[in-house]
């Protein structure tokens, strides 16, 4: 007769095959929207649980004067799975992350340097929610929601932030409307802003029709 301890035990063996520790993504492989097949665990190294590169500033030499390197799946496949990720954004004086949202997950951003001007507007009354943030604050931005980050110190930011997804993706709204071929005519009757405003930020941003 089998005794209960090497019944238990043997049972809690075959269980164990049920839990994965990690899934490290599997660049090589498509995306899904639950994110990356998992790498063959054999081939898994501590190096897939690292990223490298939070340590110096983003580029800030472009029209937004602020830059922002990302630690998502597709750069750190570690995270894959996890619903976690992370970034890091800097501002030059004046810099501006433009109105965005993430339809992947909530940010909680974290002023490492600098004095940011934050907020983000709601999307069942359109009220906003605004601080000024000095250095050690931190502020949420909930799923989905529009929101931005300006530098209105006199002197560089730098933030870091972390996210609820390991893909929260990025949708920044002044070049959906004027980095791509949405007609003009379009925009106008959907946004109510004038044709002669809508050419003149295409041009800016690269946009056609
Ligand atoms: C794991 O690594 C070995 C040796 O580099 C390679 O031959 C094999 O294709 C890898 N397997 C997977 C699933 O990536
Ligand atoms: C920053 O970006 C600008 C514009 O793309 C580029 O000309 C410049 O070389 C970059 N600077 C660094 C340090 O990579």
């Amino acid at each position: 007769m089998i005794s209960p301890v090497i019944f238990i035990f043997s049972l809690l063996l075959s269980y164990s095959h049920a839990v994965q520790d990690f899934c490290v993504g599997d660049l090589t492989a498509p995306e899904s929207p639950v994110g990356y097949s998992c790498k063959n665990p054999a081939n898994v190294t501590a190096d897939d649980f690292v990223f490298t590169g939070l340590g110096v500033p983003a580029n800030t030499s472009n029209s937004n004067k602020a830059g922002v390197i990302p630690a998502f799946a597709p750069q750190f496949p570690g995270i894959n799975g996890l619903g976690i990720s992370f970034a890091r954004a800097d501002f030059a004086v004046g810099g501006a992350i433009p109105l965005h949202s993430h339809p992947g997950g909530s940010e909680v951003v974290l002023v490492a340097e600098g004095t940011i001007f934050a907020g983000f507007i709601s999307s069942t009354s359109n009220k906003v929610y605004t601080k000024t943030l000095k250095k050690g604050d931190i502020m949420v931005f909930p799923q989905g929601l529009l929101h931005f980050q300006v530098n209105t110190g006199p002197s560089p930011a730098t933030v870091f932030v972390s996210f609820s997804s390991a893909t929260p993706g990025a949708q920044l709204l002044p070049l959906a409307l004027f980095q791509n071929d949405l007609p003009t005519a379009v925009i106008a009757a959907t946004t109510s802003l004038d044709i002669a405003e809508i050419k003149k930020l295409k041009a800016i941003l690269g946009g056609t029709g």
